[in-house]
């Protein structure tokens, strides 16, 4: 498995950190190109809990804007993610590690994970680490990329993307955490209290919105040269009404009780 303490890990690390380092905010913005409202439905389930609730990853903490009755605190390892969020009053916000959360045992509600838990490395210690803060009986809610299968609308226009990018799929360093992440969960003893799909349909109407899809994926092994070439080649494809499917999991999950 992926994670740090390996080179692999290392690897994602360091891209991770860099990515973001560059493009803050860009998931936040890359859902946004979508119909649908990704936070909100991620947020839903975690609304009646009166916090405090963990943005675990929480980059330009879209979530915040969704839970505002709620205590909240938003902790990402990347400066610039973080100098995003609060720029919009997103706060309070902590510079840390998923990994060494600095946070007391038991002392969170709720855990809110939204497009993280396929990047958090080593998962596993991420995991340790959400299980020691979150009380017993407590929830987290995912939203994770899922799988193209059932194939929907549209599926097809993502052959031309990645041929554009010349790569044969997107990865991240803890593929199991997508579509596997309810059965991830339940094998931690974990209780799976929904485990749903949804397909948002993002927008590539003009060249800059195919711009941000390009620049919004996480391509380690695609250098400089073949982004912009993907970008140029893709930006005479899109056109209004051009939709691209992105087939989502939200999955809500409770630690067990103590015994
Ligand atoms: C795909 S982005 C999602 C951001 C945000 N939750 C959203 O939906 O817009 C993943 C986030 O995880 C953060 N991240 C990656 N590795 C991390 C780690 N080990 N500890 C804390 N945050 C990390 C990145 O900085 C990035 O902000």
């Amino acid at each position: 498995m992926p994670g740090a303490g390996n080179a692999d890990g290392y690897r994602w690390e360091r891209y991770l950190a860099d990515f973001h380092a560059e493009r803050p905010a860009v998931t936040e913005r890359l859902l946004g190109l979508s119909d649908g409202r990704p936070y909100s439905w991620l947020a839903e389930p975690l609304c009646p809990s009166p916090g405090p609730v963990l943005d675990l990853g929480c980059g330009s903490a879209p979530t915040r804007a969704e839970l505002p009755a709620v205590r909240w605190v938003g902790v990402d390892a990347s400066g610039s993610e973080l100098a995003c969020a609060a720029a919009a009053g997103r706060r309070p916000l902590v510079r840390a590690d998923a990994a060494a959360l600095p946070l007391a045992d038991r002392s969170v509600a709720a855990v809110c994970a939204a497009m993280s838990l396929q990047v958090l490395t080593p998962l596993d210690t991420v995991l340790r680490e959400v299980e020691r803060v979150l009380r017993p009986g407590g929830t987290m809610a995912a939203l994770v990329p899922a799988s193209p299968f059932p194939p929907t609308r549209g599926l097809l226009g993502w052959a031309r993307v990645l041929y554009s990018l010349r790569t044969p799929r997107l990865s991240w360093p803890n593929p199991q955490a997508c579509e596997g992440a309810a059965r991830l969960l339940r094998s931690r003893g974990w209780t799976v209290l929904s485990d749903e799909r949804r397909v948002l349909r993002l927008s590539v109407s003009d060249p800059d919105r195919a711009s941000l899809l390009v620049r919004a994926l996480y391509l380690p092994d695609t250098g400089a040269g073949r982004l912009e070439a993907a970008e140029r080649a893709l930006a005479s494809w899109a056109r209004p009404g051009r939709l691209l499917p992105l087939p989502l999991r939200r999955v809500v999950a409770r630690l067990p009780e103590a015994p």
